[in-house]
């Protein structure tokens, strides 16, 4: 019998061993219906057996084995079948093993009651290949679009989360501290409730720096921020990032050093910005480093591009990290208690400002304990900017 023929004649067996295939790659707590284990399959296995039944000119069989066939109903019913895979939880291996098993059965049960081999049988066996593999291709293809979109769309519901969040909590924080500023001067001369005000109102300052973090990585996610760039001088911004990251350096006994830089830095960018790039890094370097370590900052520069550079003993990074730590909430193996803290959004958004100023971020480390390096390279102003700094 011919291929075509055995196929619409033996369909409820062919159908039935793919369902129970496809029952054995059930997701764990789904109980599928046969229909939806058998979805597409039949019209599939249908159109295939119409095809092989008419004749094909040598250029239709070029274009089929390049897989540039035109659509028809079977190849639209592998593209919905890539897709409800998706949607059972099926993962793409498992859809791929689907045909694969498909195409055996299919060949067996043919070959078990076809006893002579006609020439005729191996044009068929090469197109129902090819049927298959277009079917296969068809349903791997929406299957990852599909895989795609959602992702996606999971992505924006999580960006909105964060900047829904980010709102919410910046929301009660003025009111806090001005709140405890009251406390502190309706209590002047009693020091308990100085010292509990003087709590809160830093506490407050910690929070609303995470809850600002928060909100400039949504802005970034959202492609929102905004960077105003002017002509600077680096030198300047390192400055007001190293004031704001000394106390913390030194109230853990490092040893931080500068090297002195006799020339003007010209880089054009957003002050605050830039400005929040070091200080995270300083940040970071203060962070990961132990009691009494030593951080140091450098800047190179060449004909066009400038390169800060922030070094650290520290506990350094795994090989594993590294690839990583620019990624959103990319972080560390913790410790139970976090000592460290953190959300694991500087880095990302250290990464996102500097490419927003035309530069790039990138970080070494020799492995755990040896220390941490990060640079940052941007561009340099050129000299006929510069003079109208
Ligand atoms: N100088 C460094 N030395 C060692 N590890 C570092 C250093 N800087 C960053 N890391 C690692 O990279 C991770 C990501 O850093 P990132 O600044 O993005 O987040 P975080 O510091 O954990 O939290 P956040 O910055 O949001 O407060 C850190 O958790 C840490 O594991
Ligand atoms: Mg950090």
């Amino acid at each position: 019998m011919r291929l075509a023929d055995f196929i619409l004649d033996q369909l409820e067996a062919i159908l039935q061993e793919w369902e129970n295939f496809a029952r054995t790659l059930e997701p764990p707590g789904a109980s599928m219906s046969t229909k939806e284990l058998r979805n597409h399959a039949a019209v599939m296995l249908k159109g295939i057996a119409e095809d092989l039944r008419n004749p094909q000119s040598r250029d239709q069989e070029i274009a089929k084995s390049h897989g540039l066939e035109p659509a028809s109903p079977q190849s639209q019913a592998g593209e919905h079948h890539g897709v409800a895979r998706l949607e059972s939880n099926f993962s793409i291996e498992q859809l791929v093993s689907e045909y694969r098993a498909l195409r055996s059965s299919v060949l067996r049960l043919w070959a078990e009651s076809t006893k002579s081999a006609e020439q005729t049988d191996i044009v068929d066996i090469t197109r129902f290949n090819e049927a298959i593999d277009q079917l296969l291709a068809a349903s791997v293809f929406s299957f990852a679009k599909a895989a795609r979109k959602a992702q996606e769309a999971e992505k924006q519901r999580r960006n909105q989360f964060l900047a829904m969040l980010g709102h919410e909590l910046r929301n009660p924080l003025s009111p806090i501290s001005a709140a405890a500023t009251i406390l502190r001067m309706a209590n002047s001369g009693d020091h308990t409730i100085i010292n509990a005000s003087n709590i809160i109102a830093r506490q407050v300052t910690h929070m609303a720096t995470l809850v600002d973090d928060l909100l400039d990585v949504s802005r970034v996610t959202r492609g929102i921020i905004e960077v105003r760039c002017e002509p600077l001088d680096l030198r300047s911004v390192i400055d007001d990032a190293v004031e704001q990251v000394l106390p913390q350096m030194q109230a853990r006994a490092q040893a931080f050093s500068v090297a002195e830089l006799r020339e003007p830095v010209p880089v054009n960018g957003d002050r605050k910005r830039l400005v929040q790039v070091v200080s995270n890094l300083l940040t970071n370097a203060a962070k990961y480093t132990p009691q009494g370590g030593a951080i140091a900052l450098r800047v190179d520069l060449d004909d066009e591009r400038v390169a800060l550079v922030v070094e650290d003993n520290g506990i350094g990074m795994a090989p594993d990290l590294i690839p990583h730590v620019f990624e959103l909430f990319a972080q560390a193996e913790r410790t139970p208690d976090r000592a460290s803290g953190g959300l694991g959004l500087g880095l990302a958004l250290v990464k996102s400002l500097v490419e927003h100023h035309g530069g790039k971020v990138s970080c070494h480390s020799d492995g755990p304990g040896r220390g941490s390096r990060f640079t940052v390279w941007l561009p340099r102003r050129q000299a006929a900017a510069a003079q109208g700094a």
